[in-house]
């Protein structure tokens, strides 16, 4: 007995390193949800986690993805299986790109850092944030991989300028405007806690970092957090806490309009990414525009709650323009099979923003990359299960709404 017992007994390595205890036991993106929830403390989990209003919108951005099915084809000889794909001309392994998340610095004192080297290990294009923790340049320091930057419209018109001129001379290839932040979506998680960037140490800051030693000592020993791109700009740098919502009415700029894309081609010598497209009518007047790609986006279901769950757009907006000008689909991407399903519908990538942060607070630089790992993973086993042998096989026919086209 004792011999069957021995030849059936298997014990992982105890690892007492909270990080390592992530990664081995993570199997999903869900899973380092879960992890970064206990890790972080719960303004600050709430701050990534959190969407506008009742949230409908951030649930459905997922939930819409679990209404389509896939029409899997067999015998397929599926041997070799390539997952590469064309963004902005350029080859890269998977069709995926990070998308841009301000204040990355609250999950890991590395930031963005941690998330620019993880996506240029698997040679993906990284958007840096105009509200960025670590700077243009100190980014392009750590990375030599694909980067864009992402632009708010300041209403400061030489500090954009400047700001475009910077990204230009560290190597940055594109700019993602962001057009769907008017005035900041009412993200109610963050009202109730009284939510500032960076977060205001009061009773329950403490009682809260108490709770989560490890976050608090990553803390509390780095250097202050700010928004690095704009350091010495009065009033905007972060020195101060800032509620975010008055940030983006003080300093961004509402009466953006399509004319103002001219601006940017004046300023910025290089492909464009408009982001935040939610309707057919408006990748249209994109495309008339020449931009070379759009983002479908509700910025992650943080903006306008009601608004359209990307993915639903994809086919509409790919019938309309998609000869025109690449199309990304942003939001609610949690598995490679949801990568495989954008593709599919017409998208020439995906592009994630939670899935990424939960991994970096779950265990930082090693846990992004995690994340990215088992996104190539999964995109590989779902095109084998499916019959598909590269991108061209993953057409409109591969997967089915359930209940009808939306
Ligand atoms: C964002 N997003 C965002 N977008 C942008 O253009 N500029 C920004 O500074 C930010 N900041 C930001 C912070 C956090 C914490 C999150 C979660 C998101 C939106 C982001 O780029 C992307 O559109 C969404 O994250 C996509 O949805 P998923 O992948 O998070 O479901």
């Amino acid at each position: 007995m004792l011999k069957t017992l021995r030849s059936v007994l298997r014990f992982r390595p105890i690892q007492l390193q909270p990080a390592d205890r992530a990664l081995t036991r993570a199997a999903c993106v869900e899973d380092f949800r879960r992890i970064a929830r206990r890790r972080l403390p719960r303004g600050v989990f709430d701050y990534i986690d959190g969407g506008a209003e009742d949230e409908v919108s951030l649930r459905r951005n997922v939930m819409a993805f679990r209404r389509l099915e896939f029409r899997p084809r067999v015998l397929c000889n599926v041997g070799a299986i390539d997952t590469s794909a064309t963004l902005l001309g350029q080859r890269q392994p998977l069709p995926l790109v990070l998308a841009p998340t301000g204040y990355t610095r609250v999950a890991s004192p590395a930031g963005e850092l941690d998330v620019a080297r993880a996506a240029a290990k698997a040679q993906l294009p990284y958007s840096l944030s105009t509200m960025a923790t670590r700077s243009i340049e100190e980014v392009a320091a750590v990375s030599g991989g694909r980067k864009w930057f992402q632009v708010y419209v300041w209403r400061d018109r030489g500090l954009l300028k400047d700001l475009l001129a910077r990204a230009a001379a560290a190597g940055y290839e594109a700019i993602v405007l962001t057009v769907d932040t008017a005035v900041l979506g009412r993200r109610e998680r963050d009202v109730r806690r009284g939510f500032t960037l960076p977060p205001k140490v009061g009773i329950g800051t403490m009682l809260d970092g108490a709770v989560h030693p490890g976050w608090t000592w990553d803390f509390v020993r780095s250097e202050p957090i700010m928004f690095a791109n704009v350091t010495g700009a009065p009033g905007a740098d972060g020195t101060e806490a800032v509620n975010i919502a008055q940030y983006v009415t003080d300093q961004f700029d509402p009466g953006l309009s399509w004319r103002d894309l001219d601006w940017f081609r004046d300023a910025w010598n290089g492909p464009i990414v408009l982001k935040g497209i939610q309707t057919v009518a408006d990748a249209r007047l994109a495309a008339d525009a020449g931009v070379e790609a759009i983002a479908l986006s509700n910025h992650g279901g943080r903006q306008l709650d009601g608004s359209p769950a990307p993915i639903e757009l994809v086919a509409p907006v790919a019938d309309a323009v998609g000869d025109r000008t690449e199309i990304i689909c942003d939001g609610g991407i949690r598995r490679g099979s949801d990568i495989v399903k954008a593709v599919a519908l017409g998208a020439r990538a995906a592009m994630i923003g939670r899935a990424y942060l939960y991994g970096l607070g779950a265990a930082g630089q090693p846990g992004v990359e995690r994340v990215l790992e088992m996104l190539a993973a999964d995109v590989r086993r779902t095109m084998a299960l499916t019959g598909c042998r590269s991108m061209a096989d993953v057409t409109p026919d591969l997967v089915r709404w359930r209940g009808g086209t939306p």
